[in-house]
């Protein structure tokens, strides 16, 4: 399908055939865009609906979800913006397209700005798998996850995540009373067959 410009976010909505999978709200990495992870989501949710929106900050071409000082280094003010500016879009998509609360499929950048909609807009959204995550707030907010399932799935040999940071965000998120399923994979930061095994399964629980 093509992309649709809209007021809001540039996205492309694919709806489903399978009316009992939750919707996925698809977040590209960094230099991605709505396109990117539409495959994957076709891949591990067969019949899902999708909703893939485009970051709308440019570091110089690449669109990304929120802007950084530097590699790791989050503008947090601009993050908090930009959560909120997410998920409206994802409200006001969910009443276009007539769709349940999305569970969120996000990879590295995506999957950041999707644990802060987590962690400042949790209603949002049914649940998250964050590929390649990390923390994003130096001091996180408090946020009532009860019974949110959350899959994190991360590299060992992740050059630009380090291990204490994600291990910070599971006790974060649990800490918030989501249902945390936290796996260190033998991967770097790029995806692996075992991530997308370890995230079909995952997926069709929810
Ligand atoms: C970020 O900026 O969100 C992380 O460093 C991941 C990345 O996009 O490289």
């Amino acid at each position: 399908m093509d992309a649709i410009a809209t007021t809001d976010f540039i996205h492309v909505y694919e709806p489903g055939s399978d009316t009992g999978r939750p919707p996925l709200l698809l977040l590209h990495g960094t230099g991605g865009d709505e396109h990117d992870l539409l495959g994957l989501g076709r891949m591990v949710a067969p019949g899902a609906s999708l909703l893939s929106p485009r970051g709308r900050v440019l570091e110089g071409p690449m669109p990304r979800f929120f802007r950084r000082l530097s590699e790791g280094v989050f503008d947090e003010d601009d993050l908090r913006r930009r959560t909120h500016e997410l998920a409206d879009f994802v409200e006001q998509a969910r009443e276009r397209y007539r769709l349940a609360a999305p569970v969120a499929v996000g990879f590295s950048n995506g999957a950041n700005i999707a644990a802060s909609l987590l962690l400042l807009r949790p209603e949002v959204l049914a649940g998250a798998a964050l590929l390649r995550a990390m923390s994003p707030f130096v001091e996180p907010p408090q946020a009532d996850l009860a019974g949110k399932p959350v899959l994190i799935l991360s590299g060992a040999m992740d050059p630009i995540v380090p291990t204490q940071d994600v291990e910070q965000l599971a006790r974060t998120l649990s800490g918030s009373g989501a249902s945390v399923d936290h796996r260190v994979l033998p991967a770097g930061h790029g995806l692996s067959q075992a991530d997308i095994g370890l995230l079909e399964g995952w997926l069709a629980m929810r």
